[in-house]
């Protein structure tokens, strides 16, 4: 699809990745950009510079409502779908996530079929494939998520794929790696171990590492994930899930020591008992991205990290950066 003239939807857009995809996407010369978002986790200061453009216009709703869903999504060319509720909100509200996460997801779907939206970019996860059985893992890994949160993003994908079967609705799935970057939360009850770790190096205190520091995972830098949310849009391929991310295994150990030669701290990690049930292992492969998208993540882990650590300051939090 091209971008430019037409009216995409962002919903979830004042969300951490959402708000990156409206700022990318207004290079692109949309005619409009409608952010649709309960405010439930997104922010206004989130899209504080985007609201101020013309072409954006803010809608204060759930996907819940789908009156309003139906409504504002009339002769809308396309849509990025990032609106959920978190692995933790999963765990405690089981209920809601199949509320928001999947029958919301269906609201969404109904609505595009209906309405005859063009092309969908929806956002899944990589949690779909729970603890990694072979590394990297391709999207042909098996489903071996155990969590409520993964439960939601593999309906939602089996969901786009049964409606393209029946009506042809364009759609790509992303399952996204550890996503990471400016305004990602760092006041919530589901704050990620990068501002977590970066929380306790402002205070003085030594980071607390559950477990060994062996867990690996694959850390995608939030602007890389919205370039390759527009590349999904502009893409002519149909009816396939890609990992996003950057094929990087970096150990919880290794990205802890980035963040203490980034601030400049003597700080020596604690090692605690690991209490969750966390995924160990997750590192995707890049390659159907790249062959079918033309998507490459750019963005080294110690620059994105040196990012929100500028951010970080930009906001007026304790800690700093070794320039
Ligand atoms: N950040 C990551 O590392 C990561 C990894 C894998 C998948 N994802 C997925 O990517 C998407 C975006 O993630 P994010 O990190 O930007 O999260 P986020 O919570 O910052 O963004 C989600 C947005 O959706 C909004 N929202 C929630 N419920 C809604 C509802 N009922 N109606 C309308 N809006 C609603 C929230 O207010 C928020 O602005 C999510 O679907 C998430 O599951 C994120």
């Amino acid at each position: 699809m091209i971008i430019q003239d037409k009216r995409l939807m962002v919903i979830g857009g004042a969300g951490f990745i959402g708000s990156h995809i409206v700022d990318q996407v207004l290079a692109e010369q949309p005619r409009e950009i409608i952010i649709y978002d309960n405010f439930t986790r997104g922010t206004r200061a989130n899209i504080e510079q985007a609201a101020q453009d013309p072409r954006v216009r803010v809608v204060d709703a759930s996907i819940t409502d789908t009156l309003t869903l139906r409504r504002e999504m009339e002769g809308v060319d396309g849509v990025f779908h990032l609106a959920a509720l978190w692995l933790g909100e999963c765990v405690d509200n089981p209920r809601a996530a199949l509320d928001v996460n999947i029958v919301g997801t269906f609201n969404v779907i109904e609505a595009a079929r209906d309405l005859n939206v063009q092309r969908i970019v929806y956002s899944s996860s990589a949690s779909v494939y729970g603890d990694a059985i072979s590394v990297p893992m391709t999207e042909e890994h098996p489903f071996n998520n155990r969590t409520m949160y993964g439960a939601t993003k593999i309906a939602g994908e089996q969901m786009f794929r049964a409606m393209y079967e029946q009506t042809k609705l364009p759609y790509v799935g992303y399952r996204y790696m550890n996503v990471y970057g400016p305004r990602m939360d760092y006041k919530g009850t589901y704050v990620s171990v990068i501002m977590r770790v970066l929380d306790r190096i402002a205070d003085g205190q030594p980071p607390i590492i559950f477990g060994d520091g062996s867990q690996s995972y694959d850390f995608i830098y939030v602007h890389d994930v919205a370039r390759a949310n527009i590349l999904g849009l502009q893409a002519e391929v149909s009816d396939e899930c890609f990992n996003i991310g950057t094929g990087v295994r970096t150990t919880i150990n290794e990205l802890v020591d980035m963040l203490l030669e980034l601030t400049g701290s003597a700080l020596k990690p604690e090692y605690r008992p690991q209490e969750k049930m966390f995924v160990q292992h997750r590192i995707g492969s890049t390659e159907k991205a790249e062959r079918l998208l033309g998507f490459k993540a750019t963005t080294p882990l110690i620059d994105g990290l040196r990012e929100v650590i500028r951010w970080r300051i930009s906001q007026g939090l304790k800690v700093r950066l070794l320039e």
